[in-house]
């Protein structure tokens, strides 16, 4: 059968040798981050206490209930800044020697750079720093994560203002000033990427602005919106790495990146008309924040497409870009779409086409054509081979740049028949993650500068728009006592870092 097979798939034997021959000298050196990720509103809970201001998703969550599953919100979330110990027992568990975690910036900057600095909101993270760094556990702490404070919304309107550079040129230094000497992994942003096209384009995320000609916009905001927002966001990182770079690096001796989400864009057939818009895809995803914070420009094809409505760096900016360059990128990377052109030939359905970018990414095609495996979540195919491929794309072109894998995992979506033995038994995690994590291997091999992967993440948490119902955790949560309770893929988790540190 073997030698049947071998004549008739010889290039599919020839892998399988190949990778199990691989698979005995591990690509991770022993300096690897394995960690697990989080952020401050889906965990943190304690949404009013030691002096914490409110920010916009407190008041999104509170003034809009109906627009979260369940109307769930981050009041309380999983009461990580109370059971940050607990959690820290269930990483050293798990053997993770990272963790990333978020600054919720209205609880150190109540009001923004305006209202006082709450000191009780510096001694939790002190805490927390400290409680990690004992336990062996290295921080990677991110400036921002979706939160901020609402009074920077009801003043000049967050992101849309050139302000929020300076709002958060003072959140970095302030940070970077209190926590700098332990901390050596910084990460400015968030996922300017997604959280712009939630907030700004489709209108879903707060500050509920949608641009035309998405979503169901009840206003008719400007076009332009994203593209400002997305503008100050960058030039908001470069402050924040111009502000490290001249006053602490030196003496702190730490590395500052930003972190954006990828999807693999993959030309639906292969004619060149599909192949360019899969890269128009990938520009107007992510290559729309990278570029700028590694060459100081926009991608071409924004440029082209956009015209003026794509506002410009000026020299200086431009100047600056290039001069306060992230140390390494970091890269979420959950899913692969199929892309169709759009440009030449009219796209019949396809979820989310956007006519003037020229392109439609293919969702659920309904027994048609469709990449990976579909699960019950639409933006959730699993797609290894995709993940492989972005990184290659990245490496490519962003050479020489280490990048970490800030956030990879796999969520479940709980209906009202799942019980809790199913939650625990986690298979199609643990398939997921296996897939993976073999991706990230080979794209090693490949030569992708990766430098750490870090599983979205520790427990299950408060999935944004989804609430309580999606859960990405390794551990589940229940959400009426708060009790962690590790599901089969965190022991699986746990054997595959012993495995690496064994071979390494
Ligand atoms: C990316 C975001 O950074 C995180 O907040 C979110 O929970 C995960 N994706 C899963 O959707």
């Amino acid at each position: 059968l073997f030698l049947l097979q071998s004549l008739l798939f010889p290039l599919y034997s020839l892998s399988i040798h190949q990778t199990s021959s691989d698979d005995s000298t591990s690509p991770f050196p022993s300096d690897f981050f394995f960690g697990t990720a989080s952020s401050a509103y889906q965990y943190e809970g304690a949404f009013s206490t030691d002096g914490k201001g409110l920010n916009n998703w407190d008041v999104f969550t509170h003034e809009n209930p109906e627009k979260i599953i369940k109307e769930g919100n981050g009041d309380i979330a999983v009461d990580q800044y109370h059971l940050f110990m607990k959690d820290i027992q269930s990483m050293t568990y798990l053997g993770v020697n990272s963790y990333r975690l978020s600054i919720s910036w209205s609880r150190v900057l109540p009001k923004g750079r305006n209202g006082g600095i709450n000191h009780l909101g510096i001694k939790h993270y002190n805490r927390l720093i400290d409680a990690l760094i004992r336990n062996g556990i290295t921080p990677f702490v991110t400036l921002n994560h979706f939160d901020y404070p609402q009074e920077l919304e009801n003043r000049f309107k967050s992101w849309l203002s050139s302000e929020m550079q300076k709002e958060f040129g003072y959140l970095a230094d302030l940070c970077f000033k209190h926590f700098g000497d332990r901390v050596k992994h910084w990460i400015t942003i968030n996922e300017p990427n997604q959280q712009i096209i939630l907030s700004y384009l489709k209108g879903i995320f707060p500050p509920s602005r949608c641009s035309m000609p998405y979503g169901n916009c009840s206003q008719g905001n400007s076009n332009t919106e994203p593209f400002i927002a997305a503008h100050n966001t960058i030039l908001a990182h470069a402050k924040a790495v111009q502000i490290y770079r001249t006053k602490y690096q030196k003496e702190q001796k730490g590395i500052i990146g930003i972190v954006v989400q990828t999807s693999w864009f993959e030309p639906v057939s292969n004619s060149i008309a599909d192949k360019k818009a899969a890269e128009r895809a990938q520009s107007f995803y992510s290559n729309w924040i990278l570029d700028p914070v590694v060459y100081g420009r926009y991608p071409q094809e924004m440029v082209d497409i956009l015209g003026s409505a794509l506002p410009r760096f000026s020299s200086n900016e431009m100047m600056n870009l290039k001069r306060y360059k992230s140390d390494f990128l970091g890269i979420n990377h959950y899913t692969s779409y199929f892309i169709q052109d759009c440009m030449t030939s009219a796209c019949n359905s396809g979820d989310g086409a956007s006519k003037s970018e020229g392109f439609a990414l293919k969702l659920d095609r309904n027994g048609n054509v469709s990449i990976g495996e579909l699960t019950d979540v639409s933006w959730l195919h699993i797609d290894p081979e995709g993940f492989r491929k972005m990184l290659n794309y990245l490496k490519d072109r962003y050479p020489n740049i280490p990048m970490f894998i800030t956030e990879n995992g796999y969520g479940d979506l709980q209906k009202p028949e799942t019980t809790v033995k199913e939650l625990l038994n986690d298979t199609r995690r643990i398939h997921y993650m296996s897939g993976y994590l073999d991706a990230l291997k080979d794209a090693m091999r490949d030569g992708a500068n990766v430098k750490g992967y870090f599983a979205w993440s520790l427990l299950d948490n408060f999935e944004w728009l989804y609430g309580y119902t999606l859960r990405f955790g390794l551990y589940h949560v229940d959400y009426t006592t708060l009790k962690r309770t590790p599901k089969q893929s965190a022991l699986w988790y746990k054997n595959f870092i012993e495995q690496h540190v064994m071979n390494s």
